[in-house]
This record gives C-alpha cells, structure tokens and sequence, in this order.
C-alpha cells in the first residue's frame, strides 16, 4: 500500500469530509445516551503541515489554510465554526497553521466522557502515530485490523447509537465495489446508525453507481433509511489533475443537516475554489 494522508491533509475534500463529520456529532451529542463513533480507515491522526510530505503535496494551501483566513456570514460562522475551533486547538499559537487534525483526532475532540472512539489503520507508521496521538486515553482505541473486515464486526456497538466513517484510500480497483458491499453488510446489522461515506468523484458512472446501490441498501430496510449526497468540485476535471471533486453519502443524517450544509457550503464555494469558485451538489440519494 503506497497511499500515505500526509500528502493530502487539510485539502478541500477533508475540509467538507471534516466539516460534515462535525455537524454530525454535534447533533449526535444532543442526547444524553453515550455515542461510539467508528473510523474504518482512520489515517495517523495528527498531521504535520510543515512536514515534508504536506509540504510537497501543498494540498493544505488550498483547503485549510484558505478557510482560517475566510470570513464567514452571520449564519454560516457559528455553524462551521466549532471545525475551526477543534482546528485551531492543533494550533495555539495565534494565526499559525502548523498541523491537522484527522478524523479520529477530530471525532476524539467531540466525545463525550462516555462516549467511544474505535479507529482501525493497518499502516504501521500510521498507526503508531496515530497511537501515540491517543495515548493513555480509555475513551479511544487503535486498532489493527482491515477497515473492512471489522466494519460488519464492529456494528452494532454496544452504545446502539453512533457514526461510522468509511474513508477508505482508493488505491484498488474495486474499492467502489467494496465500499457498496461493506455498507450493505453493516447497514443491515445496524440500520439505525449513521454512515459518512467518502468516495473520489471522479467518474461520475461509479459514483452514480454507488449512491444506486447505498439507496437501493438502504431502501430494502424497514423501516427503510435515508441519504443525503453531497459532492463539491474545487474545479472542473482535466486529465492529469489531482482531485478535484469529492463526494460524502451520509446515511442517517440528523434532519439538521441538509439546511446547515446548505448555509455552510455556498460560503466555502469561493475559498476552496481552484482557478474559479467551486461548486457543491447536495441532493437526497433517496
Ligand atoms: C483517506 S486516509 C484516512 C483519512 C482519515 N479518515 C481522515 O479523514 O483524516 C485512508 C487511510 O486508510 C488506511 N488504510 C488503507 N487500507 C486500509 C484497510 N484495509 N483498513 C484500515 N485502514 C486502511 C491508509 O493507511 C490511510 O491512512
């Protein structure tokens, strides 16, 4: 396995997976009952952006560095600021950006004391930083174990209530296929719980299959679940580029949410946009 996050933390699609993953708990922690949050592909954890590989990749340049330096509405500010906030605790010292938080570190930040954290990552460098950033904490724990072996394993938690985060790499060819297949499984073991799935959107073919076949999962449960879909372009596809648009299914969403990312994302379209303002898609999957 070559793929390595460093490369890519704090890009675009991390800022929308991250501030998505952000709304979703905070809504999850409305209730009193205790939440675990599962991060199938969890990555190392802390990254350190002016560390080799964030520095070669640049990714970060324009993704989070560019939404500290935003300025935001009235509306949107206080919803996307508690992501800023968990960003900024990262970084004390005011108006550096130094290093990013992954999305176990960010999920860690919104647990509650009875709240858990399960992240599996089978890259050992990943890994091991990634233990170190969680070490000695009793609400968090490391695993090494394939995402996609313990995604049907691990549901449903002995809390019933939580997310699921399935981020996989994409470096194998049927990773699309596996993620349909791996959701189908663990949605039928746990239907009540909430999926955040990401997925490149690169060919519009496989990402249109694989919202078909998340709907059509979800659609055969009974009661039957439901899916936002949301994709964000940061520019037009050319051949040769990086990425630039990346899609989240989430399953279960809280019914907050569809608004709150319709007042969140128009204000990120300019900031996060590449050669132009990007753009964002978000439509119910079913
Ligand atoms: C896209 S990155 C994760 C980023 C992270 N979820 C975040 O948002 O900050 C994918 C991670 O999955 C790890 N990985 C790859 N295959 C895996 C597998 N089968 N099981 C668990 N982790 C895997 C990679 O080493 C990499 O760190």
């Amino acid at each position: 396995m070559n793929y390595r996050h460093a490369f890519h933390a704090g890009n675009f699609a991390d800022v929308i997976k991250h501030v998505v993953l952000v709304r979703i708990l905070l809504h999850v922690q409305e209730k009193n009952a205790a939440f675990r949050v599962i991060d199938t592909h969890a990555g190392a954890g802390v990254y350190d952006l002016t560390g080799e590989q964030a520095q070669r990749g640049g990714e970060w340049l324009t993704g989070i560095a560019r939404i500290m330096q935003a300025r935001f509405s009235e509306d949107a500010q206080p919803l996307i600021k508690p992501y800023l906030d968990i960003v900024r605790s990262f970084n004390p010292q005011a108006g550096s950006l130094k290093a990013y938080p992954g999305s176990p570190l960010i999920a860690r930040a919104l647990l509650r004391p009875d709240d858990r954290l399960t992240a599996c990552e089978v890259e050992s460098s990943a890994r091991r930083d990634l233990i170190d950033a969680l070490r000695r904490d009793p609400q968090a724990r490391v695993v090494d174990l394939d995402g996609w072996t313990a995604l049907p394993a691990f549901v449903p938690p002995k809390e019933r209530r939580g997310l699921v985060l399935i981020d996989p790499p994409y470096e194998q060819k049927d990773e699309f296929e596996r993620l349909a297949a791996g959701f189908a499984e663990a949605f039928a073991k746990w239907p009540t719980g909430s999926y955040l799935l990401w997925y490149p959107a690169k060919s519009r073919r496989a990402t249109d299959e694989l919202a078909r076949q998340v709907a059509q999962a979800i659609g055969d449960a009974r009661p039957p679940g439901k899916c936002l879909r949301l994709e964000f372009s940061v520019a037009p596809q050319t051949a040769g580029q990086g990425l630039t648009s990346a899609g989240l299914l989430v399953v279960n969403p809280p019914w907050t949410l569809a608004a709150e990312l319709k007042t969140i994302l128009p204000e990120l379209e300019k900031p996060l946009g590449q050669g132009g303002a990007g753009r964002f898609r978000l439509v119910p999957s079913i």
